[in-house]
């Protein structure tokens, strides 16, 4: 019988479990990008999952959009992601590093280089971000030049290789909420060029995001992460969101993408549907799922693995605890992120093992 704990091939590797830790931005990392002090041992402390996604990572400084978020583009990314995939390797686990462009999501105090975001058009979100000084309003972005944007797709293939350089075991591109969807977004996007007007067009950076990454580290090193039921953050496609999600899906499957990571809003009927054009392993993250339903969609055969988010956070021993029944930790959101008055440490690696 298939359970959370059946192992799974996964492209060129095998997870020993079902169970995918969700990406979750930490905002941990040291001035220059690299992971903070204590992100080895965080992500080691999990590695019973079958796969780490990683939170997200920018793969540039144009792509950074939160304060002490990190990097892979670097040498020191390199070297200190490579004691992140070493701990977790170490212990029999499986990591995936995920590739976060913030595009319009960001603003000139939380960048490297101090200036405002990139993004299809000079449309902004019409909300706040954290800054180090206080939420500010998130500025209007600059809208990329076409000749610009094979610069950004570069960069995403660069980072794929530098996070193959460092030890991972592949890619999940980000493609919620951030650039890339900026991109997919009618409300987002509204480029005359080849990378706007008609959905096929709004696809078109994804696609060819993936392309380049494909070509650079194996389709069965790359995964990717969309929401068709997601609206945050000023991002809408009137009434084409089934129609432009069902000609991503159906391109991307095609390049045999090692994974489909969906997070679920909403609409069951779009998700059985994209269920049903995907071929490769799909991950599938019901939001604040409960732990009576964990497992249900993986026993019904309808998604291979299940990603956990908080749970994985709060709880370092998440699968030891499942099986003995053991109470499980609550996650704490005043430390999620490190920018917190609550520093770095805490919330981080001080959750406790049960027992
Ligand atoms: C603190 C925090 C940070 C997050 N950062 C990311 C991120 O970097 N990339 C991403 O795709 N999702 C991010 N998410 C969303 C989670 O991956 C997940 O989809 C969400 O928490 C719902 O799943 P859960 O109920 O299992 O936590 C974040 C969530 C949390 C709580």
């Amino acid at each position: 019988m298939i359970d959370m704990y059946s192992p799974l091939p996964l492209g060129r590797i095998a997870l020993a479990n079902r169970f995918v830790m969700a990406p979750m931005t930490r905002a941990r990392a040291n001035a220059d990008g690299t992971p903070g002090p204590l992100a080895a041992e965080y992500y080691g402390q999990r590695a019973a999952v079958g796969l780490i996604v990683t939170e997200g990572i920018q793969p540039s400084d144009d792509g950074q959009g939160y304060p002490a978020t990190p990097g892979i583009y670097t040498d020191a990314h390199v070297a200190g992601w490579r004691e992140v995939t070493s701990a977790i390797h170490a212990r029999g686990g499986r990591v995936f590093f995920q590739l976060m462009h913030a595009g319009r999501m960001s603003h000139p105090d939380n960048t490297p280089h101090r200036r405002q975001g990139v993004a299809p058009s000079e449309i902004a979100p019409g909300e706040q971000i954290f800054t180090l000084g206080g939420m500010k309003d998130i500025p209007v972005p600059r809208a990329l030049e076409a000749s610009e944007i094979p610069v950004v797709i570069d960069e995403y293939r660069h980072a794929a290789r530098r996070a193959v350089d460092a030890g991972a075991d592949g890619v999940e591109i980000h493609g919620i909420a951030y650039l890339i969807h900026q991109f997919l977004a009618l409300s987002a996007n509204t480029r005359t060029d080849g990378y706007g007007g008609s959905l096929a067009n709004r696809a078109r950076f994804a696609i060819e995001v993936a392309q380049a990454i494909v070509a650079e580290i194996g389709a069965d090193r790359t995964g990717i992460r969309l929401s068709p039921g997601f609206t945050g953050m000023g991002l809408s496609h009137g009434d084409e969101g089934p129609a432009l999600y069902r000609y991503l899906v159906d391109a991307l499957e095609s390049l045999g993408l090692a994974y489909l990571h969906i997070v679920h809003y909403g609409d069951e009927g779009i998700l059985r549907d994209l269920r049903s054009r995907w071929h490769q392993a799909l991950i599938l993250n019901r939001p604040e799922r409960s732990r009576d339903d964990i497992g249900s969609d993986v026993v019904a055969g309808f998604a291979e693995l299940e990603s956990y988010g908080q749970m994985t956070l709060a709880n370092p021993d998440l699968l030891e605890r499942l099986k003995a029944d053991a109470p499980l930790n609550a996650a704490d959101p005043g430390t999620y992120f490190g920018t917190s008055p609550a520093g770095y440490a805490v919330g981080y690696t001080d959750y406790p093992a049960a027992g």
